[in-house]
């Protein structure tokens, strides 16, 4: 078999970068360890970069996200039993969207499947040759057969446990960490949201976070031990907890429903150094890890991929690399910064327990800060909604788009 780009994982990375290529007239095969059935259907973040709703509108996969997708000019931080509104709309003049990880995966998958695309699910035993030199290789198993897959490139879009960031000869690439002592225990209830918008809450027992999905159901995370056993945690006393930290002085509490969904997300920095090695190039969970409190996961693999899919156009259409050979420094300049934003939503709204109580009054502190100068509200706002992509000038909000 042969093709222009091989593309390992169908997470938003992959699905993407092949939706972009197939609009340029490149050819891409996508192989994805797990059914399709699987890939639609986990469960993950879900909040909307501008920059990423433009894109999947722009690109003819926002249909849906327009008619389902639900529009959000901020959020609110809570803290000593207050909630204050941190205005996007008001301050930056732009907006975010809040719409399934997994829808946006639905869209993509339809879309490559109408235009003809192909994406082996369930494709095993994959691994990578000649990385290195003009023609790359990746073999792999699927319905019960061997196959070899020649490309021009590989794109490793297999997330933060794939095959393609371990097939790089160790000592090729640097990789810089932070690890949190703490993870997020992660709740899906069938509840009318008792907010319009996500609520971020630092408490003396912990953050918390407030979200949701659709007007029928709310998405609810704790914070908690990085080795969390969810059998200590029944429904009632999720509920329980959830009510302590996110109450507020006004009765504000979200409403409870049946639990459908709960697990433990970790939470975790990680950036890997160059995301590119000969051929192969990383996107997305495969080169970087947030942690989840700037929900910028999803944003970020978009925003390599497109990086990628234009210097892969660039090549074809001129034989220049230029492009490629730039796609680490210009994927890494946007990564280091989303990750600083990350790390200090973080570290602002965690309970990271020293015992002396300084970093409790700095983070009251910094939460008062954010929340009274309008300065350090609107560097929030800015980078939670997105910093313009490279070579784009921000547009009017999402509000005027997605309705
Ligand atoms: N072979 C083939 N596919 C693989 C392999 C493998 N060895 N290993 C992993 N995969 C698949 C996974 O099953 C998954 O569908 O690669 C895909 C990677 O998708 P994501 O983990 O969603 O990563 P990415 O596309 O980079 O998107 C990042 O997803 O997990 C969230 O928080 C994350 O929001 C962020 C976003
Ligand atoms: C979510 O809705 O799942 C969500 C929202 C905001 C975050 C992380 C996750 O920061």
């Amino acid at each position: 078999m042969r093709t222009q780009v091989g593309i390992i994982g169908a997470g938003p990375a992959g699905l993407m970068l092949s939706h972009l290529l197939h609009r340029q007239g490149i050819e891409s095969v996508v192989l994805e360890a797990h059914t399709r059935q699987y890939v639609e259907q986990r469960v993950r973040a879900g909040v909307l970069e501008q920059n990423t709703t433009e894109l999947l509108i722009e690109t003819g996969v926002g249909a849906r996200l327009q008619k389902e997708g639900l529009v959000h000019r901020g959020i609110e931080l809570s803290f000593a039993g207050e909630r204050h509104r941190i205005d996007f709309q008001d301050l930056i003049g732009r907006s975010i969207t809040v719409y399934g990880q997994q829808e946006v995966i639905k869209d993509l998958i339809a879309a490559r499947v109408t235009a003809g695309g192909q994406i082996y699910f369930e494709a095993r035993g994959i691994s990578l040759e000649g990385l290195d030199g003009p023609t790359p290789a990746i073999r792999f198993e699927a319905d019960g057969e061997r196959r070899e897959l020649h490309c021009d490139f590989i794109a490793g879009c297999d997330g933060s446990h794939g095959i393609s960031r371990a097939s790089i000869p160790e000592g090729a690439l640097q990789t810089f960490e932070r690890i949190y002592p703490f993870a997020w225990l992660g709740i899906l209830a069938e509840a009318p949201p008792a907010s319009e918008e996500i609520i971020y809450t630092y408490h003396e027992r912990g953050f918390a976070l407030f979200s949701m999905r659709s007007p029928q159901i709310t998405r609810l995370y704790l914070q908690c031990a990085p080795d969390e056993d969810i059998a200590l945690w029944p429904d009632e006393r999720i509920w329980q907890e959830l009510h302590t930290r996110m109450g507020t002085r006004d009765g504000w509490r979200p409403s409870e429903g049946p639990i459908l969904q709960k697990g433990v997300t970790g939470v975790r920095s990680l950036v890997t150094e160059p995301m590119q090695y000969g051929r192969l190039f990383l996107a997305g969970d495969s080169a970087h890890i947030v942690p989840p409190t700037g929900a910028k996961g999803m944003n970020l693999a978009i925003a390599d991929v497109r990086v990628l899919a234009k210097g892969l156009a660039a090549f074809y259409a001129s034989g220049s690399r230029k492009l490629l050979d730039e796609y680490s420094t210009t994927c890494l300049s946007r990564v280091w910064k989303v990750q600083r934003f990350s790390w200090w939503m973080t570290s602002m709204l965690h309970r990271c327990d020293t015992g002396d109580g300084f970093d409790h009054r700095r983070q009251l502190a910094e939460l008062d800060y954010v929340t009274s100068s309008r300065a350090a509200a609107a560097s929030l706002a800015e980078n939670y909604v997105g910093l313009p992509m490279e070579g784009t000038t921000p547009r009017a909000n999402t509000c005027e788009i997605v309705r």
